[in-house]
């Protein structure tokens, strides 16, 4: 038996959890995998209700679980609280309290789905690419850190550290080669060389870590020409490997060359249990309306059972379902396009789903 803590968080979150509940409910009943859901709270939600974005009770329902399925957080209602206090706290205390330090970010562009992007069709047609995010370290983790008194005397100063270290580096950019082990044999480590020292250490231990890797070919880019290349010439990429704020940045953008920032799953690796969410945030301007995409979400419980429970063929199966759903027309708002295509909600797209994987 499978446990798989669910935290679906704030907005959109519960909307699009339900439809992947649902989805992996199916699956697992089609391949005979037997899995236990247990919800929790996290984000505003648990802020309201236990005064702390990331209750220990749910801190702990994530230790005793084989995987985590996570919505969203984050909503104007909590906007004025101080960052340490704020929903996104939530998932960023799991990430460092659980160890996940690799999130993965596959973006591949369904073929149905390639006039959904406003980047135009020969750019985009065939992308296939893997973000890989160091989640863990950098800015968002870094100390000093916080709004101090500024030295002069004269107001304040806002402080955010930037730091890496050997350890850190190295045991992504393992993750990293091994990815593009099984991909098309490239990695393309993304820094700031011309002006961060942290990313002179980073470049260096990429460098070196890929001597265990020989058949990989490595390159290196500046973040700034990464930004620009991502559009200009997508195919170029098989796995991109960056520091945290970066990927942050670069995948919101790459979310485009699939068509909607709706359709991208991810999973984040430690060494505990793995969490499974959708790149997007809260949505709070479209929650409780049925309309938010749950694909992303969908697509992140296929990863689960990859990554977390090794089940690849329902891992695919999913996959295929959604691509098949997606070739039959359906579609959500955020990747309505003109022509022969059906708008569905939130739950008629989970439901389409579903009965794609029974039927397939
Ligand atoms: C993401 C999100 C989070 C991040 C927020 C919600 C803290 O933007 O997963 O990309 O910045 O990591
Ligand atoms: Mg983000």
């Amino acid at each position: 038996m499978a446990k798989i803590a669910v935290l679906p968080g704030d907005g959109v979150g519960p909307e699009v959890v339900r439809e992947a509940v649902k989805v992996l409910t199916t699956a697992g009943a089609r391949f005979g995998i037997a899995l236990e859901f247990e919800e929790g709270i996290v984000g505003g939600a648990a802020i309201d209700r236990a005064g702390t974005p990331l209750p220990p009770e749910t801190l702990s329902l994530c230790r005793a679980s084989d995987a985590i399925l996570f919505g969203a957080v984050g909503g104007p209602m909590w906007d004025g609280l101080p960052v340490n206090r704020r929903p996104e706290r939530g998932v960023l205390l799991l990430r460092k309290e659980l160890g996940l330090y690799a999130n993965l970010r596959p973006i591949r562009l369904f073929a149905s789905l390639v006039d959904a992007s406003p980047l135009k069709r020969e750019i985009i047609e065939g992308v296939d690419l893997m973000m890989l995010r160091e989640l863990t370290g950098g800015l968002y983790f870094g100390e000093p850190k916080g709004i101090i008194p500024a030295p002069d005397g004269k107001g304040e100063q806002g402080v955010d550290t930037l730091i890496y270290t050997t350890h850190e580096i190295e045991r992504i950019a393992r993750v990293g080669f091994q990815i593009a082990t099984q991909r098309r044999k490239r990695l393309t480590s993304v820094d700031k060389v011309n002006v961060l020292a942290s990313s002179e250490l980073w470049r260096r231990v990429v460098t070196e870590t890929a001597t265990e890797f020989p058949d990989i070919e490595l390159d290196h880019m500046l973040v700034d020409n990464c930004s620009m290349q991502l559009i200009r010439d997508p195919r170029r990429f098989d796995v991109v490997l960056t520091e945290n704020t970066f990927g942050d940045i670069l995948s919101d953008e790459a979310a485009m060359l699939a068509g909607s920032i709706g359709m991208l799953p991810s999973a984040s690796l430690g060494d505990g249990p793995g969490l499974y969410e959708p790149i997007h945030g809260s949505a709070p301007d479209i929650a409780g309306q049925d309309t938010v995409n749950p694909l992303a979400t969908i697509l992140s419980a296929a990863m689960l059972l990859r990554h977390s429970l090794h089940q690849e063929a329902a891992a695919a199966a999913i996959e295929a379902a959604v691509s098949r759903v997606l070739e039959a027309g359906y579609r959500t708002p955020d990747i309505r396009q003109p022509g022969r295509t059906v708008l569905v909600g939130t739950a008629q797209m989970g439901d389409l789903v579903i009965e794609s994987i029974r039927k397939g």
